[in-house]
Protein backbone atom coordinates (compact mmCIF):
# COMPACT_ATOMS: atom_id res chain seq x y z
CA UNK A 1 0.00 0.00 0.00
CA UNK A 2 1.28 3.45 -0.56
CA UNK A 3 1.45 5.98 2.16
CA UNK A 4 0.37 10.01 1.59
CA UNK A 5 0.68 12.15 4.66
CA UNK A 6 -1.13 16.16 4.36
CA UNK A 7 0.39 18.32 6.54
CA UNK A 8 -2.34 21.51 7.54
CA UNK A 9 -2.05 24.28 10.05
CA UNK A 10 -5.70 25.75 10.40
CA UNK A 11 -3.54 29.34 10.58
CA UNK A 12 -2.22 29.34 7.08
CA UNK A 13 -4.92 30.08 4.68
CA UNK A 14 -5.15 30.47 0.80
CA UNK A 15 -8.51 32.33 0.88
CA UNK A 16 -12.35 31.96 0.91
CA UNK A 17 -13.56 29.71 -1.35
CA UNK A 18 -16.07 31.49 -2.81
CA UNK A 19 -20.03 29.45 -3.37
CA UNK A 20 -20.21 30.74 -6.56
CA UNK A 21 -17.50 27.88 -7.89
CA UNK A 22 -20.32 25.71 -7.62
CA UNK A 23 -21.82 27.39 -10.77
CA UNK A 24 -23.70 25.67 -13.72
CA UNK A 25 -24.38 26.76 -17.30
CA UNK A 26 -27.58 25.98 -19.63
CA UNK A 27 -27.41 27.02 -23.13
CA UNK A 28 -29.88 26.99 -25.36
CA UNK A 29 -28.40 24.12 -26.95
CA UNK A 30 -28.94 20.48 -27.75
CA UNK A 31 -32.26 19.02 -25.18
CA UNK A 32 -30.77 21.53 -22.29
CA UNK A 33 -33.50 24.04 -21.97
CA UNK A 34 -36.22 22.44 -24.29
CA UNK A 35 -36.91 18.63 -22.65
CA UNK A 36 -34.14 19.47 -19.97
CA UNK A 37 -35.26 22.58 -17.60
CA UNK A 38 -38.34 23.49 -19.74
CA UNK A 39 -40.67 20.66 -20.65
CA UNK A 40 -43.96 22.40 -20.02
CA UNK A 41 -46.01 19.42 -21.46
CA UNK A 42 -44.91 16.78 -19.18
CA UNK A 43 -47.22 15.52 -16.30
CA UNK A 44 -44.48 16.01 -14.08
CA UNK A 45 -44.13 19.81 -14.94
CA UNK A 46 -44.70 22.34 -12.71
CA UNK A 47 -46.52 26.18 -14.11
CA UNK A 48 -42.73 27.20 -15.10
CA UNK A 49 -42.44 24.14 -17.10
CA UNK A 50 -39.96 22.53 -14.68
CA UNK A 51 -40.10 18.85 -13.64
CA UNK A 52 -40.42 17.98 -10.46
CA UNK A 53 -37.99 15.14 -10.64
CA UNK A 54 -35.21 17.35 -12.84
CA UNK A 55 -35.56 19.84 -9.78
CA UNK A 56 -35.06 17.30 -7.33
CA UNK A 57 -31.87 16.35 -8.98
CA UNK A 58 -30.54 19.51 -9.30
CA UNK A 59 -31.90 20.98 -6.09
CA UNK A 60 -29.38 18.10 -5.02
CA UNK A 61 -26.53 18.99 -6.79
CA UNK A 62 -25.57 22.00 -4.91
CA UNK A 63 -25.37 24.60 -8.09
CA UNK A 64 -25.34 28.37 -6.44
CA UNK A 65 -25.33 30.55 -9.59
CA UNK A 66 -26.20 29.84 -13.27
CA UNK A 67 -24.65 31.30 -16.38
CA UNK A 68 -27.29 31.68 -19.71
CA UNK A 69 -28.08 31.72 -22.39
CA UNK A 70 -24.78 30.08 -24.20
CA UNK A 71 -22.17 29.64 -24.88
CA UNK A 72 -21.89 30.15 -28.54
CA UNK A 73 -25.39 30.18 -28.46
CA UNK A 74 -25.31 34.16 -26.59
CA UNK A 75 -23.21 35.24 -29.96
CA UNK A 76 -26.40 35.01 -32.16
CA UNK A 77 -29.03 35.90 -29.66
CA UNK A 78 -31.34 38.58 -29.69
CA UNK A 79 -32.63 38.45 -26.04
CA UNK A 80 -35.79 40.80 -27.13
CA UNK A 81 -37.15 37.69 -29.05
CA UNK A 82 -37.06 36.23 -25.82
CA UNK A 83 -39.54 38.48 -23.58
CA UNK A 84 -43.33 39.02 -24.24
CA UNK A 85 -46.65 37.29 -24.75
CA UNK A 86 -45.25 33.70 -25.81
CA UNK A 87 -47.40 33.21 -28.55
CA UNK A 88 -46.00 36.17 -30.07
CA UNK A 89 -42.15 35.18 -29.78
CA UNK A 90 -40.66 34.72 -33.23
CA UNK A 91 -39.43 31.13 -34.04
CA UNK A 92 -35.85 31.43 -35.80
CA UNK A 93 -33.27 29.47 -37.12
CA UNK A 94 -30.40 29.48 -34.42
CA UNK A 95 -27.22 29.80 -36.14
CA UNK A 96 -24.57 28.51 -33.49
CA UNK A 97 -25.83 25.04 -33.27
CA UNK A 98 -27.95 25.11 -36.42
CA UNK A 99 -30.93 24.48 -34.70
CA UNK A 100 -34.98 26.11 -34.17
CA UNK A 101 -35.32 28.46 -31.35
CA UNK A 102 -38.80 28.89 -30.30
CA UNK A 103 -37.67 31.16 -28.29
CA UNK A 104 -40.28 30.49 -25.51
CA UNK A 105 -37.96 30.52 -23.02
CA UNK A 106 -36.54 33.57 -22.42
CA UNK A 107 -34.96 36.40 -19.39
CA UNK A 108 -37.89 35.82 -17.33
CA UNK A 109 -38.06 32.05 -17.14
CA UNK A 110 -34.64 32.23 -16.34
CA UNK A 111 -34.48 34.34 -14.27
CA UNK A 112 -37.41 32.47 -11.93
CA UNK A 113 -36.30 28.73 -12.72
CA UNK A 114 -33.11 30.52 -10.35
CA UNK A 115 -34.88 32.04 -7.99
CA UNK A 116 -36.87 28.70 -7.36
CA UNK A 117 -33.59 26.53 -7.61
CA UNK A 118 -31.76 28.92 -5.06
CA UNK A 119 -29.22 30.17 -7.71
CA UNK A 120 -27.65 33.43 -8.81
CA UNK A 121 -28.50 34.35 -12.37
CA UNK A 122 -25.68 35.05 -14.42
CA UNK A 123 -26.51 36.54 -18.85
CA UNK A 124 -23.97 36.06 -21.34
CA UNK A 125 -24.03 39.36 -23.55
CA UNK A 126 -24.75 39.09 -27.35
CA UNK A 127 -21.01 41.11 -29.18
CA UNK A 128 -20.91 38.75 -31.92
CA UNK A 129 -24.00 39.75 -33.79
CA UNK A 130 -25.76 42.23 -30.84
CA UNK A 131 -24.54 45.22 -30.36
CA UNK A 132 -23.21 47.11 -27.33
CA UNK A 133 -26.36 49.34 -27.02
CA UNK A 134 -28.61 45.89 -27.15
CA UNK A 135 -26.38 45.17 -24.05
CA UNK A 136 -27.03 48.05 -22.10
CA UNK A 137 -30.68 47.66 -22.96
CA UNK A 138 -31.03 44.04 -21.27
CA UNK A 139 -29.43 45.50 -17.87
CA UNK A 140 -32.47 48.27 -18.38
CA UNK A 141 -34.79 45.25 -19.19
CA UNK A 142 -33.69 43.25 -16.10
CA UNK A 143 -32.17 45.60 -13.30
CA UNK A 144 -33.96 48.87 -13.39
CA UNK A 145 -36.52 50.08 -11.66
CA UNK A 146 -39.64 50.93 -13.44
CA UNK A 147 -39.88 54.16 -15.39
CA UNK A 148 -38.08 53.29 -18.34
CA UNK A 149 -38.99 51.99 -21.32
CA UNK A 150 -37.02 48.33 -21.48
CA UNK A 151 -37.96 48.27 -17.39
CA UNK A 152 -41.71 48.91 -18.10
CA UNK A 153 -41.59 46.41 -20.47
CA UNK A 154 -40.44 44.09 -17.82
CA UNK A 155 -43.39 45.13 -16.02
CA UNK A 156 -45.45 44.37 -18.57
CA UNK A 157 -44.17 40.47 -19.01
CA UNK A 158 -45.55 40.12 -15.32
CA UNK A 159 -42.23 41.38 -13.40
CA UNK A 160 -42.81 45.10 -12.27
CA UNK A 161 -39.90 44.44 -9.61
CA UNK A 162 -36.43 44.36 -11.06
CA UNK A 163 -35.15 41.02 -11.96
CA UNK A 164 -31.25 41.92 -10.11
CA UNK A 165 -28.85 39.82 -12.31
CA UNK A 166 -25.63 40.56 -10.79
CA UNK A 167 -22.98 39.27 -13.24
CA UNK A 168 -22.96 39.72 -16.85
CA UNK A 169 -20.36 38.22 -19.43
CA UNK A 170 -19.14 40.12 -21.89
CA UNK A 171 -19.33 37.77 -24.82
CA UNK A 172 -18.36 34.24 -25.30
CA UNK A 173 -15.17 32.88 -26.62
CA UNK A 174 -14.73 35.93 -29.18
CA UNK A 175 -10.87 34.69 -30.10
CA UNK A 176 -12.72 31.11 -31.58
CA UNK A 177 -12.68 31.42 -35.41
CA UNK A 178 -15.82 29.48 -34.80
CA UNK A 179 -17.73 32.25 -32.97
CA UNK A 180 -20.43 34.00 -34.59
CA UNK A 181 -19.12 38.20 -34.85
CA UNK A 182 -15.39 36.12 -33.90
CA UNK A 183 -12.75 39.30 -34.33
CA UNK A 184 -9.35 40.23 -33.37
CA UNK A 185 -8.72 41.30 -29.42
CA UNK A 186 -8.74 44.57 -30.31
CA UNK A 187 -11.77 44.96 -32.43
CA UNK A 188 -13.46 42.71 -29.02
CA UNK A 189 -11.51 45.63 -26.43
CA UNK A 190 -13.55 48.11 -28.37
CA UNK A 191 -16.69 46.76 -28.71
CA UNK A 192 -16.59 44.74 -24.67
CA UNK A 193 -15.52 48.56 -23.57
CA UNK A 194 -18.56 50.12 -25.39
CA UNK A 195 -20.69 48.14 -23.63
CA UNK A 196 -19.06 47.35 -20.39
CA UNK A 197 -19.28 51.30 -19.50
CA UNK A 198 -22.83 51.24 -20.84
CA UNK A 199 -23.94 48.51 -18.91
CA UNK A 200 -22.19 49.91 -15.54
CA UNK A 201 -23.75 53.49 -16.13
CA UNK A 202 -27.36 51.64 -16.65
CA UNK A 203 -26.45 49.67 -12.87
CA UNK A 204 -23.26 50.30 -11.37
CA UNK A 205 -23.43 47.79 -8.65
CA UNK A 206 -23.12 44.39 -11.59
CA UNK A 207 -20.16 42.77 -12.29
CA UNK A 208 -18.56 41.91 -15.54
CA UNK A 209 -16.54 38.87 -17.09
CA UNK A 210 -14.66 39.91 -20.07
CA UNK A 211 -13.78 37.12 -22.71
CA UNK A 212 -10.69 35.17 -22.19
CA UNK A 213 -8.90 33.08 -24.44
CA UNK A 214 -10.97 30.05 -25.44
CA UNK A 215 -8.46 26.95 -23.99
CA UNK A 216 -5.13 27.19 -23.67
CA UNK A 217 -4.59 24.94 -27.18
CA UNK A 218 -5.60 28.40 -28.65
CA UNK A 219 -2.93 30.89 -30.52
CA UNK A 220 -4.39 33.32 -28.24
CA UNK A 221 -3.95 32.05 -24.73
CA UNK A 222 -2.51 34.14 -22.26
CA UNK A 223 -1.35 37.00 -24.56
CA UNK A 224 -5.55 37.68 -25.59
CA UNK A 225 -5.86 37.66 -21.79
CA UNK A 226 -3.35 39.96 -20.80
CA UNK A 227 -4.46 42.66 -23.86
CA UNK A 228 -8.04 42.45 -22.79
CA UNK A 229 -7.38 43.43 -18.95
CA UNK A 230 -5.15 46.02 -20.05
CA UNK A 231 -7.99 47.71 -22.69
CA UNK A 232 -10.71 47.18 -20.11
CA UNK A 233 -8.77 47.31 -17.04
CA UNK A 234 -10.16 46.18 -13.78
CA UNK A 235 -13.12 48.93 -13.14
CA UNK A 236 -14.44 47.36 -16.55
CA UNK A 237 -13.16 43.88 -16.17
CA UNK A 238 -14.28 42.42 -12.56
CA UNK A 239 -13.58 39.12 -13.72
CA UNK A 240 -11.57 37.69 -16.90
CA UNK A 241 -13.06 34.11 -18.49
CA UNK A 242 -11.34 30.50 -18.26
CA UNK A 243 -12.85 27.94 -20.28
CA UNK A 244 -11.35 24.34 -20.32
CA UNK A 245 -13.03 20.58 -21.81
CA UNK A 246 -10.69 17.66 -21.21
CA UNK A 247 -10.76 13.80 -22.37
CA UNK A 248 -9.61 10.82 -22.42
CA UNK A 249 -9.20 10.13 -26.23
CA UNK A 250 -6.08 8.19 -26.56
CA UNK A 251 -7.38 5.83 -23.77
CA UNK A 252 -4.23 6.69 -21.66
CA UNK A 253 -5.77 6.75 -18.19
CA UNK A 254 -2.39 7.47 -15.92
CA UNK A 255 -2.39 10.44 -18.31
CA UNK A 256 -5.74 11.59 -18.13
CA UNK A 257 -5.75 11.44 -13.96
CA UNK A 258 -2.73 13.99 -14.73
CA UNK A 259 -4.85 16.34 -15.87
CA UNK A 260 -4.79 18.56 -12.69
CA UNK A 261 -1.35 19.76 -13.32
CA UNK A 262 -2.82 21.52 -16.64
CA UNK A 263 -5.56 22.68 -14.64
CA UNK A 264 -3.69 24.60 -11.76
CA UNK A 265 -1.10 25.39 -14.56
CA UNK A 266 -4.37 27.28 -16.47
CA UNK A 267 -5.10 28.86 -13.74
CA UNK A 268 -1.64 30.17 -12.12
CA UNK A 269 -1.30 31.50 -16.34
CA UNK A 270 -4.03 33.97 -16.01
CA UNK A 271 -3.23 34.54 -12.78
CA UNK A 272 0.18 35.49 -13.44
CA UNK A 273 -1.42 37.66 -16.38
CA UNK A 274 -4.17 39.43 -14.55
CA UNK A 275 -0.93 40.34 -11.56
CA UNK A 276 0.97 41.35 -14.30
CA UNK A 277 -1.61 44.28 -16.01
CA UNK A 278 -2.24 45.06 -12.60
CA UNK A 279 1.83 46.32 -12.11
CA UNK A 280 1.90 47.98 -15.57
CA UNK A 281 -1.15 49.86 -14.71
CA UNK A 282 0.44 50.53 -11.40
CA UNK A 283 -3.44 49.91 -9.78
CA UNK A 284 -4.42 47.90 -6.45
CA UNK A 285 -7.26 46.58 -8.11
CA UNK A 286 -6.98 43.53 -10.32
CA UNK A 287 -9.33 41.29 -12.24
CA UNK A 288 -10.23 37.81 -10.73
CA UNK A 289 -10.75 34.71 -12.94
CA UNK A 290 -14.13 33.33 -13.66
CA UNK A 291 -13.34 29.49 -14.79
CA UNK A 292 -17.43 29.69 -16.56
CA UNK A 293 -16.90 26.98 -18.55
CA UNK A 294 -15.34 23.28 -17.64
CA UNK A 295 -15.82 19.82 -17.87
CA UNK A 296 -15.15 16.55 -19.49
CA UNK A 297 -15.68 16.69 -23.15
CA UNK A 298 -14.14 14.81 -26.20
CA UNK A 299 -17.06 12.09 -26.87
CA UNK A 300 -20.05 13.96 -28.48
CA UNK A 301 -18.24 16.47 -30.41
CA UNK A 302 -18.13 18.13 -33.71
CA UNK A 303 -20.69 16.85 -36.86
CA UNK A 304 -23.56 15.24 -35.87
CA UNK A 305 -23.42 16.22 -32.51
CA UNK A 306 -23.13 19.65 -32.87
CA UNK A 307 -25.29 20.33 -35.94
CA UNK A 308 -28.89 20.36 -34.95
CA UNK A 309 -29.66 20.40 -39.02
CA UNK A 310 -32.99 22.71 -38.57
CA UNK A 311 -34.34 20.56 -36.05
CA UNK A 312 -36.20 22.10 -32.58
CA UNK A 313 -34.25 20.38 -29.53
CA UNK A 314 -32.18 18.10 -30.86
CA UNK A 315 -29.93 15.45 -29.01
CA UNK A 316 -26.72 16.97 -29.20
CA UNK A 317 -23.57 17.01 -27.19
CA UNK A 318 -25.22 13.91 -25.26
CA UNK A 319 -21.67 13.27 -23.65
CA UNK A 320 -22.07 9.97 -21.46
CA UNK A 321 -19.78 9.44 -18.68
CA UNK A 322 -17.70 7.20 -16.55
CA UNK A 323 -15.74 6.61 -13.62
CA UNK A 324 -12.61 8.00 -14.48
CA UNK A 325 -14.57 11.23 -15.79
CA UNK A 326 -15.86 11.57 -12.34
CA UNK A 327 -12.20 11.91 -10.68
CA UNK A 328 -11.36 14.88 -13.25
CA UNK A 329 -14.47 16.52 -12.65
CA UNK A 330 -13.43 16.30 -8.82
CA UNK A 331 -9.75 17.66 -9.70
CA UNK A 332 -11.44 20.62 -11.28
CA UNK A 333 -13.05 21.63 -8.65
CA UNK A 334 -9.96 20.66 -5.97
CA UNK A 335 -8.08 22.97 -8.21
CA UNK A 336 -10.49 25.96 -7.51
CA UNK A 337 -10.54 25.14 -4.16
CA UNK A 338 -6.31 25.49 -3.73
CA UNK A 339 -6.44 28.70 -6.07
CA UNK A 340 -9.39 30.22 -3.65
CA UNK A 341 -7.76 33.32 -3.86
CA UNK A 342 -8.12 33.92 -7.69
CA UNK A 343 -10.77 31.95 -8.79
CA UNK A 344 -14.10 33.50 -8.23
CA UNK A 345 -16.73 31.82 -10.12
CA UNK A 346 -16.63 28.79 -11.93
CA UNK A 347 -19.46 26.93 -13.94
CA UNK A 348 -19.51 23.15 -14.81
CA UNK A 349 -20.82 23.26 -18.71
CA UNK A 350 -23.41 22.34 -18.55
CA UNK A 351 -26.27 20.91 -16.38
CA UNK A 352 -28.89 19.08 -18.66
CA UNK A 353 -27.99 16.98 -21.41
CA UNK A 354 -25.87 18.40 -22.84
CA UNK A 355 -22.43 16.82 -21.29
CA UNK A 356 -23.97 17.32 -18.17
CA UNK A 357 -24.12 15.38 -14.95
CA UNK A 358 -28.10 14.57 -15.01
CA UNK A 359 -29.44 13.41 -18.20
CA UNK A 360 -33.34 13.21 -18.66
CA UNK A 361 -35.72 10.73 -20.43
CA UNK A 362 -39.50 10.77 -20.81
CA UNK A 363 -40.21 9.20 -17.54
CA UNK A 364 -37.01 9.51 -15.69
CA UNK A 365 -33.72 10.94 -14.69
CA UNK A 366 -30.38 9.97 -14.81
CA UNK A 367 -27.43 11.13 -12.49
CA UNK A 368 -24.38 10.28 -14.31
CA UNK A 369 -21.32 9.76 -12.46
CA UNK A 370 -19.72 13.47 -12.48
CA UNK A 371 -23.01 14.32 -10.92
CA UNK A 372 -21.66 12.58 -7.48
CA UNK A 373 -18.10 13.89 -7.54
CA UNK A 374 -19.71 17.24 -8.12
CA UNK A 375 -22.13 16.96 -4.91
CA UNK A 376 -19.86 15.24 -2.75
CA UNK A 377 -17.57 18.69 -2.91
CA UNK A 378 -20.55 20.91 -3.22
CA UNK A 379 -22.21 19.55 -0.55
CA UNK A 380 -18.63 20.50 1.97
CA UNK A 381 -19.08 24.18 0.93
CA UNK A 382 -18.35 26.98 2.64
CA UNK A 383 -14.95 28.37 4.51
CA UNK A 384 -11.54 29.05 4.00
CA UNK A 385 -9.00 26.87 1.76
CA UNK A 386 -6.08 25.94 3.14
CA UNK A 387 -2.19 25.75 2.24
CA UNK A 388 -1.26 21.61 2.11
CA UNK A 389 2.22 20.35 2.68
CA UNK A 390 1.74 16.98 0.99
CA UNK A 391 4.47 14.39 0.73
CA UNK A 392 3.43 11.04 -1.47
CA UNK A 393 5.19 8.75 -4.36
CA UNK A 394 3.95 10.29 -7.78
CA UNK A 395 4.35 8.49 -11.01
CA UNK A 396 5.58 9.31 -14.07
CA UNK A 397 3.62 10.67 -17.88
CA UNK A 398 4.45 12.09 -20.98
CA UNK A 399 2.84 14.76 -20.99
CA UNK A 400 2.54 16.57 -17.18
CA UNK A 401 5.88 15.15 -16.10
CA UNK A 402 5.85 13.93 -12.35
CA UNK A 403 2.13 13.38 -10.79
CA UNK A 404 1.74 12.36 -7.13
CA UNK A 405 -0.71 9.73 -6.71
CA UNK A 406 -2.54 12.27 -4.43
CA UNK A 407 -4.39 15.37 -5.38
CA UNK A 408 -6.41 17.47 -2.53
CA UNK A 409 -7.85 20.41 -1.09
CA UNK A 410 -8.65 21.18 2.37
CA UNK A 411 -10.90 23.71 3.82
CA UNK A 412 -11.40 24.68 7.30
CA UNK A 413 -14.79 26.58 8.74
CA UNK A 414 -14.81 27.28 12.36
CA UNK A 415 -14.43 23.83 14.08
CA UNK A 416 -14.81 21.92 10.79
CA UNK A 417 -11.88 20.89 8.87
CA UNK A 418 -13.22 19.68 4.99
CA UNK A 419 -10.68 17.28 3.26
CA UNK A 420 -10.78 15.92 -0.47
CA UNK A 421 -8.31 13.14 -1.37
CA UNK A 422 -8.52 11.43 -4.60
CA UNK A 423 -5.84 8.49 -5.06
CA UNK A 424 -4.21 8.04 -8.67
CA UNK A 425 -2.91 4.57 -8.05
CA UNK A 426 -5.08 2.46 -10.55
CA UNK A 427 -3.52 -0.72 -8.31
CA UNK A 428 -2.00 0.20 -5.15
CA UNK A 429 -4.43 1.44 -2.20
CA UNK A 430 -3.15 4.21 -0.25
CA UNK A 431 -2.58 4.82 3.64
CA UNK A 432 -3.43 8.37 3.98
CA UNK A 433 -2.66 10.63 6.93
CA UNK A 434 -3.88 14.04 7.76
CA UNK A 435 -2.03 15.53 9.90
CA UNK A 436 -3.23 19.06 11.59
CA UNK A 437 -0.59 20.99 13.25
CA UNK A 438 -2.75 24.20 15.49
CA UNK A 439 -5.45 21.72 16.03
CA UNK A 440 -6.32 18.28 16.78
CA UNK A 441 -8.83 16.27 14.71
CA UNK A 442 -10.94 14.90 16.88
CA UNK A 443 -14.26 13.41 15.06
CA UNK A 444 -15.59 11.90 12.00
CA UNK A 445 -18.90 13.87 11.35
CA UNK A 446 -19.23 12.79 7.97
CA UNK A 447 -17.55 11.48 4.62
CA UNK A 448 -18.51 9.66 1.07
CA UNK A 449 -16.14 7.48 -1.01
CA UNK A 450 -16.46 7.28 -4.89
CA UNK A 451 -14.76 4.04 -6.06
CA UNK A 452 -15.06 1.51 -8.62
CA UNK A 453 -13.05 -1.41 -9.91
CA UNK A 454 -13.42 -0.06 -13.89
CA UNK A 455 -12.89 3.34 -14.52
CA UNK A 456 -15.05 2.50 -17.69
CA UNK A 457 -18.00 2.12 -15.45
CA UNK A 458 -21.31 4.15 -16.74
CA UNK A 459 -24.44 4.90 -15.03
CA UNK A 460 -27.15 3.75 -17.59
CA UNK A 461 -30.85 3.61 -18.14
CA UNK A 462 -30.66 -0.12 -16.97
CA UNK A 463 -28.11 0.01 -14.49
CA UNK A 464 -28.56 3.81 -12.64
CA UNK A 465 -26.65 3.56 -10.01
CA UNK A 466 -23.37 1.67 -10.74
CA UNK A 467 -21.09 4.49 -9.94
CA UNK A 468 -22.84 6.65 -7.37
CA UNK A 469 -21.30 7.61 -3.70
CA UNK A 470 -20.79 5.83 -0.73
CA UNK A 471 -20.30 6.04 2.75
CA UNK A 472 -16.46 6.01 3.68
CA UNK A 473 -15.25 3.45 6.30
CA UNK A 474 -11.91 2.58 6.91
CA UNK A 475 -11.23 6.08 9.12
CA UNK A 476 -9.24 5.97 12.22
CA UNK A 477 -8.29 9.11 14.41
CA UNK A 478 -5.73 8.63 17.16
CA UNK A 479 -3.83 11.52 18.87
CA UNK A 480 -5.33 14.20 16.90
CA UNK A 481 -4.70 12.43 13.34
CA UNK A 482 -6.80 11.21 10.94
CA UNK A 483 -6.31 7.57 9.08
CA UNK A 484 -7.44 6.53 6.09
CA UNK A 485 -7.59 4.00 3.24
CA UNK A 486 -8.26 4.97 0.29
CA UNK A 487 -9.04 2.32 -2.24
CA UNK A 488 -6.93 2.31 -5.73
CA UNK A 489 -8.45 5.01 -8.13
CA UNK A 490 -11.05 6.69 -5.94
CA UNK A 491 -12.44 9.43 -4.46
CA UNK A 492 -12.78 10.34 -0.51
CA UNK A 493 -14.72 13.98 0.87
CA UNK A 494 -14.86 14.56 4.55
CA UNK A 495 -15.48 16.69 7.41
CA UNK A 496 -13.99 16.56 10.33
CA UNK A 497 -14.07 17.82 13.78
CA UNK A 498 -11.41 19.95 15.19
CA UNK A 499 -10.71 20.55 19.07
O1 LIG B 1 -20.53 24.19 -23.81
C1 LIG B 1 -20.51 23.93 -25.18
C2 LIG B 1 -19.80 25.02 -25.97
O2 LIG B 1 -18.43 24.97 -25.70
C3 LIG B 1 -20.18 26.44 -25.64
O3 LIG B 1 -21.31 26.85 -26.33
C4 LIG B 1 -18.97 27.21 -26.11
O4 LIG B 1 -18.78 28.39 -25.40
C5 LIG B 1 -17.83 26.22 -25.93
O5 LIG B 1 -17.01 26.17 -27.04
Amino acid sequence: MGKATVNLDTKFRIGTVDDRIFGGFLEHLGRCIYNGVYEPNHQLSDNDGLRSDVREALDDLGVTIARYPGGNFASGYHWENGVGERDQRPTVRELAWQSTETNHFGTNEFVHLCRKLNWQPMLAVNLGTGSPEEARNWVEYCNSVTGTYYSDQRARNGDAEPLRVPIWCLGNEMDGPWQLGHVPVDEYCNRARMAAQMMKVCDPSIELVACGSSAPQMSTFVEWDQRVMQRLGADLADYVSLHRYVGNPGGDSEEYLGTSKEIDQQIESIDAAARTVAAQQNSTRRTYLCFDEWNVWYRARGGEHSDGAGRFAPALLDETYNFEDALVVAMFLLSFIRHADVVKIANIAQLVNVIAPIKTNSDSVLKQSIYYAFQMISSRKGGEALQQSISCDSYSTKSHGEVPYLDSAAIVNGDELKLFAINRNLTEAMDLTIACADRPCTALKDGELLSHSDLKAENTWEKPNEVSSSELGNVAIKDGEVRIELPPQSFAALSLRLG
